[in-house]
């Protein structure tokens, strides 16, 4: 087995790194299909799904919404970019009417958006491609991508082949005992 073919879940989150150096090989269109059922399957509050995915691969303005993420500097541009965009109207009163908590579709809209966003990162890094989550400016995000003025861009995927071979696994993480912590300890639970 190689570095590619992951052995368990864990395997694959560890494989997967946010990359900022792709190679100008072009990404199938079958594999962009296959990362984009990914996001269409993620889970959504209530199955509300207040989303739309954009496929976009125009080089400039790949690198138009490269250029207008909060952070990250790259090397060379993603092949694609998928763009979630969430759709006005998720979060209106109307859309809500009956429930309680009125603010309930805006945040659980964009509590939901990382949903596919991960979703398609991890799929790349199954299918031996690299990616990178990125925050764009919302304002421009939406003009290059022509939505509308209610929608909201909150997070868009890089997609590509890395430029960089036997890339190392993922960057550092807390370590555990800084991350967890049990409501009883685990001896208690045993003695029970
Ligand atoms: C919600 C979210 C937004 C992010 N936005 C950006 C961004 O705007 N620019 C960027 O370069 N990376 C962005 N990232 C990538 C993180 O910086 C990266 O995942 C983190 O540093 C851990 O590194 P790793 O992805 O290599 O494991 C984002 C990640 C998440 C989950």
């Amino acid at each position: 087995m190689d570095a590619f073919s992951p052995k368990s879940f864990l395997s694959l989150l560890k494989l997967r790194g946010s990359e900022y150096a792709y190679s100008s090989e072009q990404v199938p269109s079958e594999l962009l299909d296959e990362i984009l059922s990914c996001a269409q399957y993620s889970p959504s509050y209530l199955n509300v799904q207040p989303w739309e995915f954009v496929l976009v691969r125009d080089r400039q303005r790949i690198s138009d919404l490269v250029g207008c993420a909060k952070y990250g500097h790259f090397a060379s541009l993603p092949n694609a970019i998928i763009a979630v965009v969430l759709k006005e109207g998720y979060w209106s009163e109307e859309f809500f009417r009956g429930i309680k908590e009125k603010k309930l579709g805006f945040y659980e809209s964009f509590l939901s958006a990382g949903m596919p966003a991960l979703c398609m990162s991890l799929a790349a890094t199954d299918l031996s491609l690299a990616s990178c989550i990125l925050t764009p400016d919302n304002e421009i995000a939406k003009r290059l991508l022509n939505a509308k003025h209610g929608d909201f861009v909150p997070l868009m995927v890089g997609i590509g082949y890395s430029a960089v071979s036997n890339k190392a696994p993922v960057g550092s993480r807390k370590p555990a005992h800084e991350v967890f912590s049990f409501e009883l300890s685990r001896n208690h639970l045993h003695e029970n």
